[in-house]
């Protein structure tokens, strides 16, 4: 097989046969066709497409390039959860323990990332003494007496989709459905999970700016997870704002913390209850989404949830005292507020503009090797449709640096107001099966 002719068969539109994409990835993780050729194709699967065949096939090569983890020692369905990212997502850190109180057992392998926060571990680490560096024995040890793990992405996953994903992002063709699609998916299947609960976020904050653009994205990955026999369910929820109340390390930790307390903001809750009913209910531990709903519900009032979070903390050598009290998490030396200039609803909160003042702050890292500062954040007083009068706090920014006169601009920039009540979007757009 010469890829020269693999590349021109996707250009002029057909469709490629499973020998071929295993040629071409098992080609490219071994570096026997090099990075232009795959640009070349990534090009010309970004205009012509894939059809779900080649879809689910791209995806199962990328995971047959790795390592797979093997999870069938723990007792019970692995569900496992990903959001497409937005600006102040803490869900994955609320949802945990919310649904392993459930007896729903969660084997998670989180990653640090690049962005406006860190990801879900760098949140998790800020929980003095926490620890990802779990061997894998010990980490199917904790799910079968926990329910709950966390570890750093210390396998070989999906190692055709780290290179691809990287030659993607310097070749314009990171936007189109079916590469993202199989990259996310072959990442979930490679680390074990049996069902697959999708959050796809849509809106200024997300990957995906439109709810069309959203719904193509969900309905192929529940395609491809439902062709290699994984219960798969997607979530469409909006992301016209940050989700809750923070953005920073710290201080969604906090919030997860009060979630879990029943004292969350009404977004998170929302969405956390939407996600765990799909959780509990695809792990076999409900008899439909209501009852699901109604025994999470359940966990947060009597406590259970808050229990979860505590053990799965001790276990992973993390100070359960801080759910407590959330003072002995990292904090930082200045809180500084941005006021509202003129009186107003809220109409629109940029979510990318907060994000990067996050950022600015130190909440997030630039490139891969840049540190973070779990402490620094924002803290948004007002959501969208809140009224506003001059002179009241917008937001606060929690900062390690006295100098934060750009990023209360930024802030300030994020937020649009007018005169007139707001209508407000939905939250869950669509539910895709
Ligand atoms: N996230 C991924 O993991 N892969 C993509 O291609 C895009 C976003």
């Amino acid at each position: 097989m010469r890829m020269v002719d693999l590349i021109e068969k996707k250009r002029d539109g057909q469709a490629l046969t499973d020998e071929e994409i295993n040629f071409i990835i098992q080609g490219y993780t071994k570096d026997e066709i090099p990075d232009y050729q795959i640009s070349a194709l990534a090009m010309a699967i970004y205009f012509q497409d894939m059809n779900a065949k080649e879809r689910a096939r791209l995806t199962m090569a990328m995971v047959e390039s790795g390592d797979q983890l093997d999870l069938s020692s723990i007792e019970g369905i692995k569900v496992d959860k990903h959001s497409t990212g937005g600006v102040g997502d803490k869900t994955t850190i609320a949802l945990a323990p919310l649904v392993a109180a459930l007896g729903v057992p969660v084997a998670k392998m989180s990653g640090r990332g690049l962005g406006h926060t860190g990801g879900t571990i760098d949140k998790l680490e800020s929980v003095p003494g926490f620890s990802v560096e779990l061997t894998t024995n010990d980490f199917i040890q904790q799910v079968n007496q926990h329910k709950l793990a966390v570890v750093g992405q210390t396998a070989n996953l999906t190692p055709a989709d780290k290179k691809l994903y990287g030659l993607r992002d310097v070749t314009g063709t990171v936007n189109s459905i079916p590469l993202i699609a199989s990259s996310v998916m072959s990442k979930k299947i490679a680390s074990g999970a049996d069902a697959i609960v999708l959050d796809v976020k849509v809106g200024s904050g997300a990957f995906m700016k439109e709810v069309d653009q959203a719904n193509e994205l969900a309905t192929a990955m529940v395609e491809i997870g439902k062709k290699l026999g994984r219960q798969t369910v997607a979530i469409i929820s909006d992301m016209n704002q940050p989700l809750g109340r923070t953005v920073g390390n710290a201080l969604e930790i906090r919030e997860a913390i009060e979630l879990l307390k029943g004292e969350g903001p009404k977004d998170l809750h929302e969405l956390c209850l939407e996600l765990g009913s799909q959780m509990v209910y695809l792990a076999g531990k409900a008899k439909d989404l209501a009852d699901a709903k109604k025994q999470i519900q359940s966990v947060i009032e009597n406590g259970k949830a808050i229990e979860s979070l505590k053990n799965f903390l001790e276990a992973q050598g993390g100070d359960p005292s801080v759910v407590d009290d959330t003072n002995k998490l990292p904090q930082a030396k200045h809180l500084v507020e941005v006021l509202a200039e003129k009186s107003g609803y809220v109409e629109k909160i940029t979510a990318d503009k907060i994000g990067t003042a996050a950022m600015k702050l130190g909440a997030g890292r630039a490139t891969k090797d840049s540190s973070i500062d779990l402490a620094v954040g924002i803290e948004l007083h007002k959501k969208i449709g809140d009224y506003v009068e001059a002179g009241q706090a917008l937001a606060t920014l929690h900062s390690n640096n006295e100098q934060v006169e750009e990023v209360k601009s930024i802030v300030k920039e994020a937020y649009t107001m007018i005169n007139d009540k707001v209508e407000q979007n939905p939250l869950i757009y669509d539910t895709i099966h």
